[in-house]
């Protein structure tokens, strides 16, 4: 862990190729397809981290992709539902930086979101997180506190990778809500963000601690600002969008893989 002499300075880092990436998800219905796809199998999590819901699993570095461990947050032991939402996010990605194995490259939030026709935004786009990640519902009024409310953390640089991925670029907003509140929207609005989830600025705050740089991946399953109900676009869409986030999660894997160095 970094300490006051050896502070993690606030950048984006490019990040063209990877040895090691950890990948964070919230829900097991966006994972399953992707922990199939690279044949990921169950990691033990450390004795002082075994009591906690998170399922990690791991696939062994090939020539065509990094290492990876893929941390997915588990069931809620008290509700019995998926433990979405920035707590348990950090408390994952906390557990998935903190393996005995040699530090990643990079540790990705990988998840659906919602979009906004305003923005231009369609069901199934995906969108690479840059150049940071913004919380939307955490409103603090005093000086100092403000700042870190809105907790505008960098995303590491994937931009070179957009554009074989089809990916599109966008601020990613977190907030523990599914649904937008009025406040929301003008904090959203104001932090120009195109891309809401729950997720991604816990890991960037996490990955910041622990020194590795954070990206995100994310599919609109949604449009927020559609006459159609958030929750039943959702529902609709969320088998298509974990596809979509298993193909391109996997090409990513392969664009950080990929040797052309000569
Ligand atoms: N995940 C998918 N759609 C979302 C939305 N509209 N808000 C927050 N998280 C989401």
């Amino acid at each position: 862990m970094p300490n006051e002499q050896d502070p993690v300075p606030l950048q984006s880092p490019i990040i063209d190729r990877a040895e090691r990436v950890v990948i964070i998800m919230a829900m097991e219905a966006e994972a399953a397809p992707l922990r199939d796809a690279l044949g990921a199998q169950p990691l033990e999590a450390p004795v002082w981290a075994s009591g906690l819901p998170c399922r990690l699993s791991h696939a062994s570095k090939t020539r065509r992709r990094p290492d990876v461990v893929l941390a997915v947050n588990g069931t809620d032991p008290i509700y019995g539902v998926d433990a979405v939402g920035s707590t348990a996010a950090a408390l994952t990605a906390h557990v998935a930086l903190n393996l005995d194995r040699p530090k990643p490259d990079l540790v990705l939030s990988v998840g659906t979101a919602g979009g906004w026709l305003r923005a231009g935004a369609e069901i199934g786009d995906a969108f690479l997180a840059w150049p940071h990640f913004a919380c939307h519902d955490r409103r603090i009024p005093l000086p100092g506190f403000e700042v870190m409310g809105l907790s505008e953390l960098p995303a590491a640089d994937l931009r070179s990778h957009a554009s074989a991925l089809g990916c599109r670029l966008g601020i990613v907003s977190s907030g523990d809500s599914f649904d937008e509140s009025k406040t929301d929207r003008e904090r959203i609005i104001a932090n120009g963000a195109e891309v809401k989830e729950m997720e991604a600025a816990a890991v960037a705050w996490v990955g910041h601690l622990h020194g590795v740089p954070t990206g995100a991946l994310k599919t609109i399953t949604d449009l927020v600002d559609s006459p159609v109900a958030t929750e039943a676009q959702f529902v609709e869409n969320l088998a298509t969008a974990a596809e979509t986030l298993r193909s391109k999660t996997l090409a990513l894997l392969e664009c950080l893989a990929r040797d052309d160095r000569g």
